[in-house]
């Protein structure tokens, strides 16, 4: 059973993570679009469809999974597992953010700017790097 679900959290990582770095992504290009063009309309529907379908429910399932794992493998005391969860909850953070700022684009009162956005998109990948390293060579 373990195996099992550790291959859904690693599918629903996959497709937390690839929500996470498309959506600051299209926030760069949303800034270009003039408020109330055809194009900043379809930014919005692109970016709620992206949020709702697949950032949100990949991130609770993730969550749920990873709980579990941490759980039926006796984790709980482990040095990497500490700094994984560190990781992730600043992920956790940042996924808020998105959240915000595409609530902030749907009612056309973005509050950043294109360069803001092309920074933020680092971050994930960033933290991914770490959380990757941690939990599969466990240095600690
Ligand atoms: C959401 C909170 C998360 C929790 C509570 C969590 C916890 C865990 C635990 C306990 C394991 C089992 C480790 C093992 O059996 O060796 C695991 C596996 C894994 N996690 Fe997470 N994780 C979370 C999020 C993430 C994220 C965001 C990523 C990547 C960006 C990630 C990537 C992985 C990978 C690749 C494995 C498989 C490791 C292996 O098979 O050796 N996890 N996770």
């Amino acid at each position: 059973m373990y195996e099992w679900i550790k291959a859904l959290h690693v599918m629903a990582v996959i497709s937390w993570m690839a929500a996470m770095l498309y959506l600051p992504r299209l926030m760069v290009y949303h800034c270009k679009a003039e408020v109330g063009s055809v194009q900043s309309e379809t930014f919005k529907i692109m970016e709620r469809r992206l949020l709702k379908g697949i950032c949100n429910p990949a991130m609770i399932v993730a969550w749920l999974a990873g709980v579990y794992l941490i759980y039926e493998g006796g984790w709980i005391k482990s040095g990497w597992l500490h700094g994984k969860l560190l990781l992730v909850f600043i992920l956790s953070g940042v996924h808020g953010m998105i959240v915000r700022w595409v609530k902030d684009f749907a009612a056309d009162k973005n509050r950043h700017s294109e360069r803001y956005y092309r920074i933020m998109n680092e971050v994930p990948a960033l933290l991914m790097v770490g959380i990757v390293i941690l939990v599969i060579v466990k240095p600690f």
